[in-house]
């Protein structure tokens, strides 16, 4: 299992993008937070402003859809150059269906759990995703706590992968940080992002380091 990092841009300078992503030079990915005011309580950024950025910078796009119908939106997110893009399965009409569409487009499709909702009624689904994350903190904003409850779902969820010897990466967002990134990687997680740990720090390259020297540990 190896370790990957993923900062979140919502902790970013917007007008700056592309000097902030050049900043976490090492990154394995960047966090890209859309939201629509509708599934969340929030607004951000839409597909024209993930095309620039993917023009601006060589580190991936982790494109995490807090948007009602995904079904509808996603496949516009990976022609503009996403690498992986998830969905919430609570948004979401035809998981399978949506999934199949991603990789078929050439991305990585991935799922996402909010925290009240159970891995469980799932299981059948995970052999179509390249990746499932779960929600650290109710979806919406940065800055947040982490939830310590959510730990016991990592777990359950990274026993059911390795059952089935599936190849998923485990994603862990909400509340990352150098105090709870251990417990995390613990319980299984693999792929970590972290906005304000990241970004609120003076070196954000270091703090990428460091997180990832202290999850792999
Ligand atoms: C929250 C977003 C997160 C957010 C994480 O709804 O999905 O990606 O940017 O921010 P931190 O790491 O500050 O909790
Ligand atoms: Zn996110």
């Amino acid at each position: 299992m190896s370790v990957q990092i993923s900062p979140s841009i919502l902790s970013a300078d917007f007008a700056r993008l592309a000097d902030e992503a050049a900043a976490v030079e090492g990154a394995d990915w960047l966090h890209v937070d859309v939201m629509d005011n509708h599934f969340v309580p929030n607004l951000t950024l839409g597909v024209p402003v993930v095309e620039a950025l993917h023009k601006a910078t060589g580190i991936p796009l982790d494109c995490h859809l807090m948007i009602e119908q995904p079904d509808r939106w996603a496949p516009a997110f990976v022609e503009a150059g996403a690498g992986s893009v998830t969905f919430h399965v609570e948004a979401a009409q035809a998981p399978v269906r949506l999934a199949r569409e991603i990789r078929a487009k050439g991305a990585r499709a991935s799922m996402a759990l909010r925290p009240a909702t159970p891995i469980e009624p799932y299981e059948d689904l995970l052999g179509e995703l390249d990746m499932l994350l779960i929600m650290t903190v109710e979806p919406g904003f940065g800055g947040q706590a982490f939830l310590d409850v959510m730990l016991p779902k990592i777990r359950r969820t990274r026993a059911l992968i390795d059952k089935y010897g599936l190849d998923l990466w485990l994603q862990v967002d909400g509340g990352v940080s150098a105090e709870t990134i251990e417990r995390c990687a613990e319980a299984g997680a693999d792929v970590f992002v972290a906005g304000s740990a990241v970004y609120g720090s003076d070196d954000p390259a270091a703090a990428v380091r460091s997180l990832r020297e202290q999850a792999a540990a």
